[in-house]
């Protein structure tokens, strides 16, 4: 038996490559583009692990797919591969309609080939399980209840509206072709491997390098913070457990406004990592810079994790603290990581989102 997963080179991708290894014998195979977001770099620990088998390619090469599932007969494909962040789809869409969007069609159908000619012990055990985000749902003011499967979907920006529509095809291959899918929509990830150009990395890197630590707008915009460990937890749950055709929604139970998480890290990088006296700042609280607000920037995200807690069983190990400090702590030790994957890309794009913003100190 054998896992295809897409995107295994990425932030959650890796942890849960790295997480199956370590939980299961059952080997896997690993596309992924390598585009910026992904790193082989994640996953050394998997070196001389022959249960690990990385192809770097495209979900949307059609070619691919059929040689990867018939040369390795997966029972599951669990895809991840997206491009995943809000501020480059305001700068660029481009790239996530063609990999959202047209890539995850375009896996789809091949599966969906292979899938029918399969016999019927294999056809009905096949899981196809499409990782999303809560960001489909829109955006929720300060007391409406938190997001259930129900939720109406209303994207905002073009990443969840990229997310929206693959989370539409997904299910439109149950429900026209039978295809035995399912959907998670996970809240806000935060762990080790995640690309410094999230807001937990950012601010950790740019705190230990003095910079200045951007707040978007007031800063009171809320989110619910999950540590990915537990994100890789519930996949493996749903996978085990879900029925097919079924969304479950993966949450944290951490709603937090960005001002409070920005403060948590200072507050942790003051103990673990106090400023030398030679610094020109005391506490990195010093470094918190209100910068111009994202356009279209949603308000408030809260995830209703109650079905996938009341049906299979799954509940997050972390808290927030825990999990924070976790980060920190990993953030501190793999400062070699950091440096290698900060490319010449990398100092482009934070030129290109961070320079041109006017900062007004509060
Ligand atoms: P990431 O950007 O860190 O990693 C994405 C990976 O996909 C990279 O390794 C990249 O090389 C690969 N990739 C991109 N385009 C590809 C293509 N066309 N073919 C093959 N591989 C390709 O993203 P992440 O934060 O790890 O998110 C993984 C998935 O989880 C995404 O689908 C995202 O929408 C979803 N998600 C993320 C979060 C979060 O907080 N990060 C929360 C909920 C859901
Ligand atoms: O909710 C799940 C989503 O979470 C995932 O689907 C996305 O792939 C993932 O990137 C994440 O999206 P966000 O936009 O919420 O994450 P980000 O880390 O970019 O921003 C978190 C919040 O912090 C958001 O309200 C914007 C704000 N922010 C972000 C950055 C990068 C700042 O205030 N300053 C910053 O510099």
């Amino acid at each position: 038996m054998t896992i295809l997963v897409t995107g295994g080179a990425g932030f959650i991708g890796a942890n849960f490559v790295i997480d199956w290894l370590q939980a299961y014998d059952e080997p896997i195979v690993n596309l992924d583009k390598l585009t910026y977001a992904g790193n082989l770099g994640n996953l050394a620990a998997l070196q001389n692990d022959e249960r690990h088998t990385f192809i770097q390619g495209d979900i949307g090469d059609q070619p691919l797919i059929e040689r990867l599932l018939s040369e390795h007969k997966p029972r599951a494909i669990i895809s991840f591969a997206a491009e995943s962040h809000v501020d480059r789809s305001i700068h660029g869409p481009e790239d996530f309609i063609q990999t959202n969007i047209v890539g995850t069609f375009r896996l789809l159908d091949v599966v969906r080939g292979h899938w029918s000619d399969l016999p019927l012990n294999q056809k009905s055990n096949f899981r196809f399980l499409h990782v999303s985000t809560d960001e489909v749902y829109g955006s929720l003011g300060p007391d409406e209840p938190a997001f259930t499967e129900s939720h109406q979907y209303q994207p905002n920006s073009p990443y969840s509206a990229s997310k929206a529509s693959s989370d539409h095809l997904v299910r439109a291959y149950h429900h026209t072709y039978g295809l035995p899918v399912l959907i998670t929509n996970c809240s806000n990830n935060y762990g080790p491997f995640q690309f410094p150009e999230k807001l937990i990395p950012l601010v950790i890197h740019n705190a230990l390098a003095r910079k200045p630590l951007p707040i978007y707008g007031d800063g009171q915009q809320v989110r619910d913070w999950l540590y990915v460990s537990d994100h890789c937890s519930a996949i493996r749950t749903v996978l085990a457990r879900g029925t097919p055709g079924e969304v479950y929604n993966v949450g944290g139970f951490n709603e937090k406004a960005n001002i409070e998480v920005v403060r948590t890290l200072c507050d942790m990088l003051n103990e673990l990592h106090p400023a030398e006296p030679i610094s020109s700042i005391a506490s990195h609280h010093e470094l918190i810079t209100y910068v111009k607000d994202r356009p279209g920037h949603d308000r408030r995200y809260a995830i209703d994790a109650t079905k996938i807690e009341a049906e299979l069983g799954w509940y997050p190990a972390e808290t927030f603290e825990t999990g924070i400090r976790k980060t920190v702590e990993w953030y501190l030790d793999n400062q070699t990581w950091v440096e290698q994957v900060i490319s010449g890309d990398y100092r482009r794009w934070i030129e290109r989102q961070y320079v041109e913003v006017i900062a007004v100190r509060r």
